[in-house]
């Protein structure tokens, strides 16, 4: 396994909290970017705004520690970047400025790392993305499972901004040949959260509907994202972040009779197979998931 030198935005946050000390144990070195730093050992920090392009330019062409100046050889390259910093949801701020924050942020983040030269591009997009999450009412996929390839249409700013997201990781892969891979990452579940917040969910599984039952564990989201850096060469690539399972006791299918009636199913499902399917991160990454919720939470039904 090669280690590399990352560039970390947004680490400070729930799911970089976990995913960057996964990333340290497997031996790569992190600079976390972020406007708070994450005070957790083995990591630097430098507060930077991803809305602002010269920052991003600056500090991607930086040291990412005092340690590196030992070596008198100056600045060396990061390896990879992988994008976190985001405003993770609607109604935290003003939609306009949601909106602004990810597509500029996220623009300004994969234009620095292509002009200087950084081949390998993870960016954080969202299962909102498919519509269902943040609309108006209730609405149905146009088809179950949720796969990559799905014409992703959601209606809300948050959304709208992963997909825009998508599309500039997607051009700027056109023109540059390098590595860039959009993770829809699931609602992620950090471990204390299982026997705080799962009991409610399987009482009252309307709650999780609008996330097409998903859940991505933050370590497992860890695993996923390791799996990205270690695979070069597959150009522009959306992946599911998703856990094998629903995070619900209802079989699948019965959780499409009583929530998504009438929506048709593209293949077979196993038996409580996530509709929120991460299918193509085992198959192409090799992702084998640890943290199932049942070794967590115990549930008579
Ligand atoms: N949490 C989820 O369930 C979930 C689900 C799908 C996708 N995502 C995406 O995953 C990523 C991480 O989500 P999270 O839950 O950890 O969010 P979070 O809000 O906990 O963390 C985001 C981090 O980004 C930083 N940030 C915000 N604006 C910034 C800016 N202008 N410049 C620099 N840093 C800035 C924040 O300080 C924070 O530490 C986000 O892109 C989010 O949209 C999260």
């Amino acid at each position: 396994m090669t280690k590399k030198r990352i560039f970390f935005t947004g680490g400070s946050g729930k799911a970089g909290k976990h995913v960057i000390p996964y990333l340290l144990d497997q031996g790569h070195k992190v600079l976390n970017v972020d406007l708070m730093p994450f005070d957790h050992p083995g990591v630097n920090n430098l507060v930077a705004d991803i809305t602002d392009s010269g920052q991003m330019f600056n500090a991607m062409s930086s040291y990412a520690g005092l340690d590196e100046l030992e070596s008198g050889t100056g600045v060396p390259k990061f390896d990879a970047v992988v994008h976190f910093a985001a405003v993770p949801r609607i109604l935290l701020k003003p939609d306009n400025e949601t909106f602004r924050v990810n597509t500029m942020g996220t623009y300004n983040v994969i234009e620095a790392a292509v002009k200087l030269g950084i081949r390998k591009i993870i960016i954080a997009s969202s299962e909102t993305t498919y519509g269902i999450c943040f609309s108006d009412g209730q609405t149905n996929p146009t088809v179950l499972p949720l796969e990559e390839d799905y014409n992703v249409d959601p209606m809300d700013s948050y959304g709208l901004s992963k997909v825009v997201n998508e599309q500039t990781a997607r051009s700027f892969q056109r023109r540059s040949g390098f590595d860039m891979y959009a993770l829809r990452i699931g609602n992620v579940i950090e471990p204390h959260e299982y026997a705080e917040l799962f009991p409610s969910y399987f009482t009252n599984p309307e709650l999780r509907r609008r996330n097409a039952f998903c859940y991505i564990d933050a370590r497992d989201l860890g695993q996923i994202v390791d799996l990205c850096l270690q695979k070069d060469g597959l150009g522009y690539q959306i992946f599911n972040a998703g856990n094998d399972q629903n995070g619900a006791i209802l079989p699948s299918l019965g959780l499409v009779e009583r929530f998504f009636p009438g929506v048709p199913l593209t293949r077979e499902l196993g038996e409580h197979e996530a509709l929120f399917s991460n299918r193509k991160i085992r198959e192409v990454l090799g992702f084998r998931e640890h943290h199932n919720w049942q070794k967590y939470v115990t549930w008579e039904s």
